[in-house]
């Protein structure tokens, strides 16, 4: 009897001594079939910066330390950067942090579509009560994605124009605490995070510099302080990343740079777009300025070179416009998809307007399947109520 007692015990003894940061969580910087980026929190006092891997069929773990930057904000807290190369694309690598660290699995990006590639669209994230940030993560991770886009108003811990600062920048940690438990597949695989900024992560909101946005350029390595970034997965996806005037211009470098990123991916087969506040909004003016300066800076760009999908975010509803082209609906126009109700408690009353083919106060995410040539768009409720399909 005492020999079984030892035994049930051991797991859990075993467990309770593996080192496990605060937070931690995976993105790309560079190619999605070879890399990854894994970022991890620690305390101050148990700082920890060895990152270890191996393929998942090898006993052979590889090192690598980590780089380290004081969390800002004066928080008892390091962020902890550290990017895996060389990978096989589609592979399984397992990682954990120090040798004794809790062992995590993710896998790279396959190198064709033959099997579906999944992805999840959000934003607006922990504007309320955690457990509403919870719920949709956990039905999202339900979804088995390769990643999830995190479009902008991340931890609502910003501080307005004119203020110095808030007492909200523990949000940042408990999110990704939070991200660290939720966001993983059926099969045990982390999803990697795809973040974008919104106005509720720079202080003052819009029109400032990324030293105004200190957590998320802290946090992030990707999109890097240049603001625009795009992730390239062989010539089937390409995912840009935008900033939506909060700490680079719409328009100027961040325009010209897009018109030549789409210019250059004018034959890969999905091209997507995220960013934070609308083009075609379903919720505020249509003439609000960031709107305009996104249609008159942008939207050019998206249409001259078929941009699939703009991934938009910020007004709590949700909405998908018709395939639009010079305002009008055609099948080689692009849409414009989302509207930011990842953890919004109550969303927001939406309008009707020419341009949309769907709109709904509805908190939501949207799961992306690539397949071959095709892709498919789907809008689920964070009960797993299916209620959009295109
Ligand atoms: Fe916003």
């Amino acid at each position: 009897m005492r020999i079984f007692l030892f035994f049930l015990a051991l797991p859990f003894v075993l467990v309770g001594e593996l080192f496990d940061p605060v937070a931690l969580f995976l993105t790309w910087q560079s190619d999605p079939q070879t890399t990854m980026t894994v970022v991890w929190i620690t305390k101050e006092k148990e700082d920890e910066i060895l990152l270890q891997w191996r393929e998942a069929e090898s006993a052979c773990w590889h090192s690598i330390n980590g780089t380290t930057q004081k969390m800002p904000g004066d928080l008892p807290y390091l962020v902890h950067q550290a990017e895996i190369k060389d990978l096989k694309p589609g592979s399984d690598t397992v990682f954990r942090i120090g040798e004794a660290g809790v062992s995590r699995k993710f896998r790279t990006l396959p190198k064709d579509l033959t099997k579906a590639v999944r992805f999840v669209v959000g934003g607006d994230i922990y504007h309320d009560d955690l457990e509403l940030v919870e719920k949709t993560n956990r039905q999202a991770a339900k979804t088995n994605p390769y990643f999830a886009i995190q479009g902008g108003d991340l931890a609502y811990a910003a501080a307005r124009r004119g203020e110095a600062s808030t007492n909200k920048n523990l949000r940042w940690i408990e999110w990704l605490k939070l991200w660290k438990e939720t966001m993983i597949t059926t099969d045990g695989y982390v999803i990697a995070l795809i973040p974008t900024i919104g106005n509720h992560d720079v202080n003052g909101r819009f029109n400032q510099t990324p030293e105004q946005a200190p957590f998320f350029y802290t946090l992030f390595p990707f999109p890097g302080k240049k603001g625009c970034n795009v992730l390239d997965s062989g010539d089937y996806l390409s995912l840009i990343v935008l900033d939506s005037h909060h700490s680079h211009p719409i328009y100027g470098t961040q325009s010209r740079w897009l018109y030549q990123t789409l210019e250059k991916r004018k034959d890969v087969q999905h091209t997507f777009a995220a960013y934070h506040i609308p083009a075609f909004p379903v919720v505020h003016r249509y003439n609000k300025a960031i709107s305009r300066f996104i249609r008159r800076y942008w939207v050019p760009s998206f249409e001259k070179f078929q941009l699939a999908a703009a991934f938009e975010n910020h007004e709590h509803a949700y909405k998908r416009s018709l395939p639009l082209k010079k305002g009008k609906a055609v099948p080689s126009g692009t849409l414009y998809l989302g509207g930011g109700c990842w953890g919004v408690e109550k969303p927001r009353k939406v309008k009707r307007a020419s341009y949309l083919a769907k709109a709904l106060p509805i908190r939501h995410f949207i799961l992306v399947t690539l397949k071959d040539d095709k892709r498919e768009f789907v809008a689920i409720t964070p009960e797993g109520e299916v209620f959009d399909r295109f």
